[in-house]
């Protein structure tokens, strides 16, 4: 949440970091800002809302400088207003900042009895005062940041200016994401919270590391340790992704294109980890040497949101196929509950991001007590690859739409993946029935592109229920969590109340609710299942609740479904049935908030990584 941009160098500055921003708008919408040097002294420019109140703010100034900070704000501390949007200057100390610093009002209360006068009710305000106070001693910009950072306990990314070193720009990393880019031109540098926004400049980036710091100047770049003031080497490392899908590419929100991308993301996912003959998987990138595989006698999922309903349907792979036991937590709830964690546990963290501060916590708690850790993430290089003993990447591409679809879908297909890799190695499962499974999984993605095909049907039942303001999601077995994921996204970005249920547990509750105002969704797939569920949508039926009904050629009654609106969904191994069943739930959400006109993109009061706990 909250995301940073930082330019130093020939371009049109004001450009490039709104440019970003634009692309880390999905991190928070609160409020934007940025400050520039122009004519030797530092200009900043801030909006209450979206970026586009600061884009036009700024328009018609034609603001142009060197170097350029930029922020836009997901609220912790303050409400947004203007007075608490970044960049906060206190005497030409200049700060753009993403995290929370926990000991701010310590920190605040020391300085106003130092007499130092602040103007916002954030956190990070304190940052700029300490540093005005630290330069006090000796005038050295660097060495000042570096003194006031070490007084400093939270979480940070950040980007600093000072008006006396108009051809210095700092930036610094503890426990928020940072990536740096160097540009063409000598003297050129890029900074940012996330990949896309540095995409359209370059694709060699490197990763600034917890507790350092980086200072800019015309002529290069140093990385010191904070805490040691050692200068560090920094690797450059390749983004495979491309520009080009970090934009809408015609689709009028990414997360109607991200829906789109599924089939190719899914068949990306798999891409390199198969064997020649397609019988076995491979995931060796995972690094584990056999005998620590053979060391696990239990595993622990630990996500949040969207993530965690992907370890939940991973379970009962996990349990089924490889015949492991596995516990899923929400990762908040995980780490307060004194875990029965030790050396023969997995403990798998599931995060798109990689940067959600309570899955971190909760891995980091994990290994206190002797765990390995694994991380199933989307962001290559994020805190949570790095901080895990092996990582597996889901290969999704950029997700910019805050509603989650095509990295569930990816983290489903990866952890299928290590489900049938854990299956083999422990001969759960006979070798035919592994290769039957892959065979399916190849066969996904044109199962998913034939939904897709029908996306116009989804808008049409979208379009006969928008209306109302309750709804409730039934599945069963492995298709309880998409029936948990189908009610998330509809809330997420509809902003309409709906809860997801276990078909079975229907009857222990729920099913007080039920009457014509209340559309019920049923997943219903040819599988062991369905009779239950045929007898659990009988008593919505019953009780006149409206119900959307998404099932396989399995149900051929036709007096069942002529009472439902129906959605056809083509026969899949029953193992699969989650991968396919979810997307016209992500869609039929798509279409509801699109007709009650809603910020499909960035809804209200969301941001897409949760950088705090
Ligand atoms: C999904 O649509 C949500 N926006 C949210 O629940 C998300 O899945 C959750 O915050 C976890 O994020 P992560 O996968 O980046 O860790």
């Amino acid at each position: 949440m909250c995301g940073i941009v930082a330019y130093m160098g020939s371009k049109n500055g004001v450009s490039v970091v709104l440019d970003g921003l634009r692309k880390l708008e999905y991190r928070g919408y609160d409020s934007a800002g940025i400050a520039l040097f122009r004519r030797g002294r530092i200009e900043i420019r801030r909006s209450v809302g979206k970026l586009a109140g600061l884009e036009e703010k700024v328009r018609d100034e034609k603001l142009d400088g060197t170097p350029v900070i930029g922020h836009t704000r997901w609220a912790t501390h303050g409400r947004p207003t203007e007075a608490n949007a970044h960049p906060h200057n206190c005497e030409g100390v200049v700060v753009v900042h993403n995290g929370i610093i926990e000991n701010y009002l310590e920190l605040r209360r020391e300085l106003i009895a130092a007499g130092h006068r602040f103007t916002s009710e954030t956190d990070t305000e304190v940052i700029s005062h300490l540093v005005v106070r630290e330069l006090a001693v000796d005038g050295d910009f660097a060495a000042a940041v570096r003194r006031a950072l070490l007084r400093v306990r939270g979480t940070y990314a950040l980007a600093v200016l000072y008006e006396k070193e108009p051809g210095m720009m700092i930036a610094a990393r503890q426990a928020s994401p940072l990536v740096m880019a160097l540009g063409e031109a000598a003297g050129e540098y890029f900074v940012a919270s996330d990949i896309p926004a540095l995409l359209k400049w370059s694709r060699e980036v490197i990763f600034l590391d917890d507790g350092e710091m980086a200072v800019f100047t015309g002529s290069g770049m140093e990385v010191v340790g904070l805490a040691a003031n050692d200068r560090r080497r920094k690797p450059v490392r390749h983004v495979a992704w491309d520009p080009i899908m970090a934009e809408k590419g015609g689709y009028k929100h990414f997360m109607l294109k991200e829906i789109f991308e599924q089939p190719t993301a899914v068949s990306n996912t798999v891409l390199g980890r198969l064997n020649s003959d397609r019988s076995r998987v491979e995931l060796g990138e995972i690094g584990f040497p056999a005998e620590r595989w053979e060391v696990f006698r239990e595993l622990k999922i630990v996500a949040c949101g969207t993530s965690w309903h992907a370890g939940l349907v991973a379970k009962y792979w996990l349990e089924k196929l490889a015949r492991i036991p596995t516990e899923v937590d929400i990762a908040s709830e995980f780490r307060y509950r004194d875990p029965l964690v030790d050396n023969k546990t997995l403990v798998i963290g599931i995060s798109q991001s990689g940067e959600t501060a309570d899955t971190l916590a909760a891995l980091k708690e994990a290994r206190r007590r002797g765990a390995t850790l694994l991380a199933v993430c989307n962001v290559m290089e994020s805190s949570l690859a790095r901080l895990c003993d092996g990582v597996l990447y889901t290969h999704a591409g950029p997700e910019i739409g805050v509603a989650s679809t095509k990295a569930f879908t990816t983290q489903l297909t990866a952890l299928f993946l290590l489900a049938l890799e854990l299956a083999a190695r422990r001969r759960s499962l006979d070798e035919c029935r592994i290769t039957s499974l892959i065979g399916e999984l190849l066969r996904l993605p044109q199962a998913l592109e034939e939904i897709l095909e029908r996306a116009p049907d989804l808008e049409r039942m979208a379009r006969r229920y928008h209306q109302f303001s309750d709804y409730l999601y039934l599945g069963r077995g492995i298709n309880f969590p998409i029936a948990l994921e189908g009610a998330l996204k509809l809330k997420e970005i509809s902003y309409i109340h709906a809860e997801g249920y276990p078909a079975g547990e229907m009857k222990h509750g729920p099913i007080a609710l039920i009457d014509e105002e209340m559309p019920v969704v049923v997943l219903a797939p040819p599988d062991r299942h369905l009779e239950k569920v045929v007898s659990n949508f009988q008593e919505v039926i019953a009780r006149d609740g409206r119900l959307l009904l998404f099932s396989g050629p399995g149900l051929e009654r036709p007096a069942e479904v002529a009472a439902a609106d129906h959605f056809p969904v083509a026969e899949v191994d029953e193992e699969l049935n989650p991968l396919l069943y979810v997307v016209p739930l992500q869609l039929l959400a798509y279409y509801t908030a699109v007709l009650k006109g809603t910020d499909v993109d960035q809804p209200r009061n969301l941001a897409k990584s949760v950088t705090v706990e």
